[in-house]
């Protein structure tokens, strides 16, 4: 996540900016509905309607699946100790840009966080126990860094309205990497590690134009910071909820404007506007 991270987030987020009219509990209560439903209280959703708000649109609703806020970034008590179970580092500092999550992490939250050193090819273990050779593992390393330059020339080289985008895997057969991909174990797990694990796709469908090179580190930086503290990283989100949601002295969300354990079930539009179906305990409700 990052700034081009945020924006993407925001993109993604399922915002219904079209005047909405809204039928709230069966009845056509047209007027009275909010201007903007927000589908998901997770970075995206809190982001959008913390966006808007500022923008001067407060006649918000999100609905929210589940019964808390925080999405993908999750902790969870393993026996004590509070666990990660979803996001867990600032991707991409000490670059050019400022990534909008690192002084909110670094600074306002001061969450405990550690700078990870990705040294991958001292600790690449065999399939059937022991560390591969390092020396080996660097070649590895090298030979599939040197494709991926290769590959951002080209990237950089193609139309801007992605007519002509190709997966990575097409631009690695192109520079005759193995030559039909990655091949060997170490090979394969060096490609998961540059590959699928940042775009949580595998490079057959992940595009070379919008990842490689990845706006996250060429903006923000390479750096990556390990959150590891016991108010777990959905911290950030709720910090920013409660930046215009109404909160209690304990800090819990009780705005009218955020609605927990609400599932989606259908957005229809007509000539009347838009009308939101959720489903909770008691059945089906209009919004
Ligand atoms: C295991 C894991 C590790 C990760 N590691 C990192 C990392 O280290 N660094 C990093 O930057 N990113 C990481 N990510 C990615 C990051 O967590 C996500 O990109 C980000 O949290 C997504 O935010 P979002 O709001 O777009 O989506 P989500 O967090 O998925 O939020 C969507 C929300 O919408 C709700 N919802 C869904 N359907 C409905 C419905 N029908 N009705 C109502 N509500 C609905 C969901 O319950 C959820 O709360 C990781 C993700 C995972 C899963
Ligand atoms: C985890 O749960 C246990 C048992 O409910 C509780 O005693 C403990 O304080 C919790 N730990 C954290 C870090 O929240
Ligand atoms: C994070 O915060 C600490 C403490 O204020 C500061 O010393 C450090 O430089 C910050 N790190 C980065 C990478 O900004």
């Amino acid at each position: 996540m990052s700034s081009s991270t945020s924006s993407a987030l925001v993109l993604a987020a399922a915002v219904l900016l079209a005047a909405l009219t809204v039928a709230q509990h069966g009845s056509l209560a047209a007027a009275a509905g909010p201007r903007v439903i927000i589908v998901g209280a997770g970075m995206s959703g809190i982001s959008a309607a913390k966006t808007l708000s500022e923008a001067g649109i407060t006649d918000l609703l999100i609905l929210e699946a589940t019964d808390r806020i925080g999405g993908r970034m999750h902790k969870k008590n393993f026996s004590g100790i509070n666990v990660e179970i979803g996001a867990n580092w600032v991707e991409g500092v000490n670059g050019g840009k400022m990534n909008p999550i690192w002084p909110i992490v670094n600074e306002t939250l001061k969450l405990r966080n550690f700078l990870t050193d990705f040294s991958v090819a001292t600790n690449i273990y065999k399939e059937d126990g022991g560390l591969y050779d390092e020396a080996y593992v660097q070649k590895i390393i090298d030979r599939a860094d040197a494709v991926e330059s290769k590959g951002e020339k080209l990237s950089a080289s193609l139309p801007a309205s992605g007519s002509d985008d190709i997966s990575i895997l097409a631009m690695q057969r192109l520079y005759d990497h193995q030559p039909n991909g990655p091949a060997t174990p170490v090979d394969m797990v060096v490609d998961y590690f540059k590959y699928d694990f940042e775009g949580a796709e595998p490079p057959r469908v992940t595009s070379l134009q919008t990842t490689v090179p990845n706006p996250t580190f060429t903006d923000f930086g390479e750096d990556e910071y390990f959150v590891a503290d016991h108010l777990g990283y959905e911290t950030v989100v709720h910090y920013l909820a409660g930046q215009y949601l109404k909160t209690d002295s304990s800090g819990k969300i009780v705005d009218p404007r955020l609605l927990l354990n609400k599932v989606v079930t259908e957005i229809s539009y007509s000539s009347s506007g838009v009308s939101v179906r959720t489903e909770d305990k008691s059945g089906v409700l209009h919004w």
